[in-house]
């Protein structure tokens, strides 16, 4: 969970760095899983920076989540090969499934989806990394099958 002083000694570990927000944001990240609400007013008052520039920083870079992710994370290729191959309509398929958008994470927190760009696995399309392991071939009953066993 987040703590004011944990980012804060995060904060006075780099601060004297040239440029620190992004190392400060991504330690923050790294440590409590997201970008908490309450960090952009404790960086703006430690770097001197205003909220808003903060802010931007934030939601410039799709790497900074603004909510905790999920227990597991989905990310489902949408590059050119698994496109042919079906991803958009696997696409939809999971968002149906888990009622959740692109980027978001299931209402009970168990999964996060990520739409991601050419997981290298071409040749087997379309292709999910679930949890840093990759699937091929993966078609709706297929994805189906590989979450089952991750929701409890
Ligand atoms: Fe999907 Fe490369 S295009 S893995």
């Amino acid at each position: 969970p987040w703590s004011a002083e944990r980012a804060l000694s995060i904060v006075a570990e780099h601060a004297h760095q040239r440029g620190a927000l992004l190392p400060i944001l991504h330690a923050l990240q790294d440590t409590f899983g997201c970008i908490d609400e309450e960090a952009i007013p404790l960086l703006a008052g430690a770097l001197n920076l205003s909220r808003a520039d903060v802010h931007g920083v934030v939601s410039f870079y799709h790497d900074f989540r603004r909510t905790r992710p999920g227990r597991h994370t989905v990310k489902i290729c949408r590059a050119e090969a698994c496109q042919a191959m079906g991803a958009d309509a696997l696409l939809d398929h999971v968002r149906r499934r888990l009622t959740v958008d692109p980027h978001g994470t299931t209402a009970d927190g168990v999964f996060t989806v990520e739409p991601v760009f050419c997981l290298g696995n071409c040749a087997l399309s379309p292709a999910v990394m679930i949890d840093g392991t990759l699937h091929g071939r993966v078609g709706p009953e297929r994805f189906d099958a590989l979450t089952a066993e991750l929701r409890d």
